[in-house]
């Protein structure tokens, strides 16, 4: 019998001699949200199908041990600044940073060790009516992965009674820098097999082509005739491997979608939906962008129960700002300055159809 509406907390071992725990947080449904100190993972999300049946809906690993190698960042929280930036060039104030290439030519989520890869602090637990939540917490020093500033990222990670992870971004700076936080949940609504067959509504007219590298070419291109175009609920599998030269470069969806809203405005960017087990799920944000990406590169990494995943496991729905936004200035802002309060907050939402 799972005992409702609480916050459970476990040694998980460690990592560079500091302990890391597995907190399970538990709703009045019954669903639960696991989530892991070090790279503030989240690790599993137990929730019920329209018959009751339980299922995990995440892509995830079976230990700390294993989560050393989280390539495809499973779960984990992204930053200082997600996604890539182009040569891993960037210029502010005048001055050149040299920052990681860690993809290719460039560099991608927070470089070589990057928060994804750091034991958070725990910095408090709140259990309210309807709300579990915890609140996690990292600091940057600066100059590290070439990033100027102390960075501190406060984030509170939270599961509802309205069956919703929550999860509140704060960040700070004492020198002027760049910073792009997100999670990088990869879902399967089934709990299994590949995701071609779930469908997909995205609030999103325009989205940003790349290059061969990845890159943003810097065209902020409309969706309609394209297979980015996800304006009508439309199953993902129905254009991901279009003739189209941006899903060939792609290998399927890997691309920043623009999001129909004011700049910093919270609101709907879209739903998810898979038939069989009736799972939905909305995903909130305040974000003006989200990496839509199919896991396409899933194939042969390490998942939960010591099998490897498939192509296309999993999907993942990246709110953030633009990739490359630090060198693309039509771009919104990247820029964080001391005294100022950096915040997002996106909310994946799950109800049964
Ligand atoms: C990127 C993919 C990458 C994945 C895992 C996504 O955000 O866009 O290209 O393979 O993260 O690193």
């Amino acid at each position: 019998m799972i005992e409702t509406n609480q916050i459970e907390k476990v040694s998980w071992g460690k990592v560079d001699g500091k302990e890391v725990y597995l907190y399970t947080l538990t709703n009045a449904s019954g669903s639960q949200l696991q989530v892991s100190t070090y790279g503030a993972i989240l690790v599993s999300f137990l929730t019920a199908d329209k018959n009751g049946t339980m299922a995990d809906v995440l892509l995830g690993k079976d230990s700390l041990e294993d989560y050393l190698k989280n390539d495809c960042y499973l779960g984990a929280t992204v930053g200082q600044f997600a996604n890539r930036i182009a040569k891993g060039k960037i210029t502010l104030d005048g001055v050149d940073y040299q920052l990681a290439t860690n993809n290719g030519p460039n560099f991608l989520h927070g470089g070589d060790k990057g928060f994804d890869s750091h034991v958070f602090d725990i910095v408090e637990e709140i259990s309210e009516e309807g709300i579990n939540s915890i609140v996690l917490s990292h600091t940057s020093p600066d100059g590290f992965e070439n990033l100027p500033g102390n960075v501190t990222l406060k984030l509170t990670i939270s599961l509802t009674d309205e069956n919703e992870v929550v999860l509140d971004y704060s960040a700070t700076t004492d020198k002027k820098t760049i910073v792009n936080f997100t999670s990088h949940p990869y879902f399967n609504l089934k709990g299994e097999g590949e995701i071609s067959d779930h469908t997909l509504q995205l609030n999103c007219n325009f989205y940003t082509p790349i290059d061969e590298t990845c890159i943003p070419t810097g065209e902020i291109a409309t969706v309609k005739g394209t297979p980015f175009d996800f304006t009508e609920e439309k199953v993902i599998g129905h254009e991901i491997d279009a003739d189209h030269e941006q899903t060939k470069i792609g290998i399927g969806y890997d691309h920043n979608l623009v999001i129909n809203k004011p700049l910093g405005e919270f609101g709907l960017l879209g739903v998810a939906y898979e038939a069989t087990t009736g799972r939905a799920m909305e995903v909130y944000t305040t974000e003006p962008g989200v990496q839509f990406y199919t896991g396409n590169w899933l194939e042969g990494d390490l998942g939960k129960n010591q099998t490897a995943h498939i192509k296309r496991q999993g999907f993942c729905l990246e709110a953030q700002h633009y990739p490359d936004s630090p060198n693309q200035p039509h771009f919104p802002s990247v820029i964080l300055n001391p005294g100022e309060e950096y915040s997002q907050k996106t909310v994946y939402k799950f109800v049964v159809k």
